[in-house]
């Protein structure tokens, strides 16, 4: 059975709504970024963001119905992200899809952000089948997630500390280079060498599928610190790629290790951070130097947007997993039990 699905995210900082068919067709898409707004603070303010989406959650919505030439009424149902998120940022989402299904009586569908970052992939490409290992890394989170079967999430290992996303926004925080800094940082170092400054590779030795990101920011810190008091010139680009090689050769490592642990032959990367080139070309060389095959969504579906929630609440309406229309966000929302061997907690 077909069906348009209408879906809201507004976890952090973008306002976004999607209409798509079957999970698979996009029939209108808006997103409003709110990079702007808290550029400035050098990161997310939690307060601006809330606020920010208020007043354009309505209009967003509109100009996905519109783009897609279709009524609130003839949507089939509204899907938005539950969580994890800012507090402030969800309860805008969660409140304009409760209103928006309850108005035009059609069922509510909750979506986890991290599931609909790995959805951005199932969207994209058609032939992608579990069993697969995927590294979601984003400015929220990191972690390393078995999907033996759909929807069921095992996660492997994640961030004991910073995000991956929020390593490159804070070092270029640091530097004055930026907000954020992810796509600033990928530019400097494409000019730099990845081997002239050698920083930690945090946990790259351990046993478990974790990752540490708060060290290598003290470390890129640190050198800075000790340059300036020798009245040093800083390599910028160098600095860049030093710091972008010692993020990668861990987060490849460990995908890699993980894939070989599960005999996964597919590997998918997922959220903001997977729009780093580097990172695609060094997983991509290490998955095809084993055979295996790499998927990672195009730019637009790495970042936050709607498309991927509307995609992830597909398999959903069609099992009628609807959410009651009391159902409250829910900021730390779990992907799956933390630990292996555990089925997805929904
Ligand atoms: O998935 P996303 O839009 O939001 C969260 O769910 O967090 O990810 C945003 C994050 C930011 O930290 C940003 O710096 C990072 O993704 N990012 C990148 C790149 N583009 C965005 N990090 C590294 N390289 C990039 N090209
Ligand atoms: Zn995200």
């Amino acid at each position: 059975m077909s069906a348009d699905i209408l879906a809201i995210e507004t976890s952090c900082d973008e306002t976004a709504a999607a209409v798509v068919r079957d999970g698979r067709d996009c029939l209108g898409a808006a997103v409003s970024s709110q990079i702007d707004l808290h550029a400035r603070f050098g990161g997310v303010v939690p307060e601006i963001a809330s606020r920010s989406h208020q007043e354009v959650v309505n209009l967003i919505i509109d100009e996905a119905l519109a783009q897609a030439n279709l009524l609130l009424s003839e949507v089939d149902a509204v899907a938005v992200t539950r969580g994890p998120g800012l507090p402030g940022a969800l309860i805008v989402g969660v409140a304009a899809a409760k209103a928006l299904a309850y108005g035009a009586g059609k069922p509510l569908i909750g979506i986890n952000h991290l599931e609909g970052h790995i959805f951005a992939n199932f969207f994209t490409f058609p032939d992608l089948a579990p069993p697969f290992v995927a590294l979601v890394v984003s400015g929220g989170h990191t972690l390393l997630a078995y999907i033996a079967t759909p929807e069921a999430y095992e996660v492997l290992g994640q961030t004991l500390d910073d995000a991956a996303g929020e390593a490159f926004d804070k070092v270029a925080g640091y530097l004055e280079l930026g907000y954020p800094g992810g796509p600033i940082l990928e530019k400097l170092a494409a000019e730099g060498d990845p081997g002239a400054i050698n920083f930690p590779r945090a946990m790259i030795k351990t046993a478990d599928y974790d990752f540490s990101l708060s060290g290598l920011k003290t470390a890129v810190l640190y050198y800075v610190t000790k340059k300036q008091a020798a009245g040093e010139d800083l390599n910028l680009p160098d600095l860049a790629a030093g710091f972008q090689a010692a993020v990668i050769d861990v987060q490849v490592y460990k995908t890699v290790k993980a894939a070989e642990a599960k005999g996964a032959k597919t590997v998918v990367l997922a959220g903001g951070v997977a729009a780093n080139q580097a990172l695609k070309d060094r997983l991509g060389a290490e998955v095809a130097a084993r055979g295996w095959r790499l998927f990672a969504p195009p730019l637009g579906l790495c970042t936050d947007n709607a498309i991927m929630i509307a995609a992830a609440a597909w398999p959903k309406w069609l099992r009628r997993d609807f959410l009651a229309l009391d159902a409250e966000p829910d900021p730390n929302m779990k992907l799956g039990r933390y630990r292996a061997g555990l089925n997805c907690r929904r």
